[in-house]
């Protein structure tokens, strides 16, 4: 079987190795393979695939372009999905939709692309995972200063990277059928913890900033956790870290 991976980046390089894992062959469709989600024709990029996997992202603050961007990618696989009857599999987080969270444009942005999702097809799975061990690394490369790294003050339940992409491959091979999947880490902690343990190695000094508003308290508050229903995946954090090293 081929699995097409829609968006390459962090997750793209995860989830191709969760399917190459499984005895299928991935197919990375993403700018730097020629691919541009929100202009080129997605029925010509998804042809010979058997399932697809979306995992495009932006980061930005600008809630317009995240809008445009999560919207737009889904509009297109989506719509590529179904006129090809392929099985299509979308990578969502964890509490995009709760309301006192759509100040952040991304958020509101994810939010609307399962929306746009469910619109399109009541078959889509989402499969929403909280944030990732990896998150601290990415947060780490975007908000630098010097030798600080800024980090947004957020109570989160992470999990690994490679346990999001064994279930969004399984998904994607009809492994699992439920249409709405919801995963976390097995611990709670803050960025900033993590982010501490992470750079310990002198690549940065991590200083707490809380983001502002509604969605900033609730970042600190304990929104981004997970409903007690969330299915748990190992390993904790520390246990990554040791393996990493
Ligand atoms: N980070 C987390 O903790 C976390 C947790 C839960 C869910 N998520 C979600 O997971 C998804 C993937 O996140 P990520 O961190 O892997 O993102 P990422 O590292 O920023 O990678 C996203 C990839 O999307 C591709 N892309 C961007 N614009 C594109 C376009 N116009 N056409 C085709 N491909 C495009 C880029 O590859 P090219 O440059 O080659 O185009 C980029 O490498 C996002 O939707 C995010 O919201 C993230």
């Amino acid at each position: 079987m081929t699995i097409a991976i829609v968006g390459g980046g962090r997750s793209g390089a995860a989830i191709a190795r969760a399917v190459q894992a499984r005895g299928a062959e991935p197919r990375l469709l993403s700018r730097s393979t020629g691919f541009d989600v929100l202009h080129d024709d997605a029925v010509a990029a998804l042809v010979g695939s058997d399932a697809v996997i979306e995992a495009t992202g932006l980061f930005t603050l600008n809630t317009r372009k995240a809008l445009r961007f999560y919207a737009g990618s889904t509009t297109a696989v989506g719509t590529a999905a179904a006129r090809l009857g392929l099985r299509h599999v979308l990578l969502s987080i964890v509490g995009c939709d709760r309301s006192d969270l759509q100040g952040y444009g991304i958020f509101a942005a994810k939010a609307e692309q399962e929306r746009v999702a469910r619109r399109i097809s009541a078959d889509t799975v989402i499969v929403r995972s909280t944030q990732w061990f990896e998150f601290a690394q990415q947060n780490a490369e975007r908000f630098r200063a010097g030798p600080l790294v800024l980090v947004p003050a957020m109570r989160i339940q992470p999990i690994a990277l490679d346990a999001v992409a064994a279930v969004l491959a399984d998904a994607a091979l009809g492994r699992r059928t439920e249409r709405d999947i919801q995963i976390t880490g097995p611990d709670r902690t803050t960025l900033l913890a993590m982010s501490r343990a992470l750079l310990r190695s002198g690549n940065g000094h991590p200083v707490p900033v809380p983001l502002p508003g509604r969605y900033g308290s609730g970042f600190r508050t304990g929104r981004l956790l997970p409903d007690p229903s969330a299915e748990v995946h190992g390993p904790d954090f520390r246990t990554w870290l040791h393996a990493r090293a």
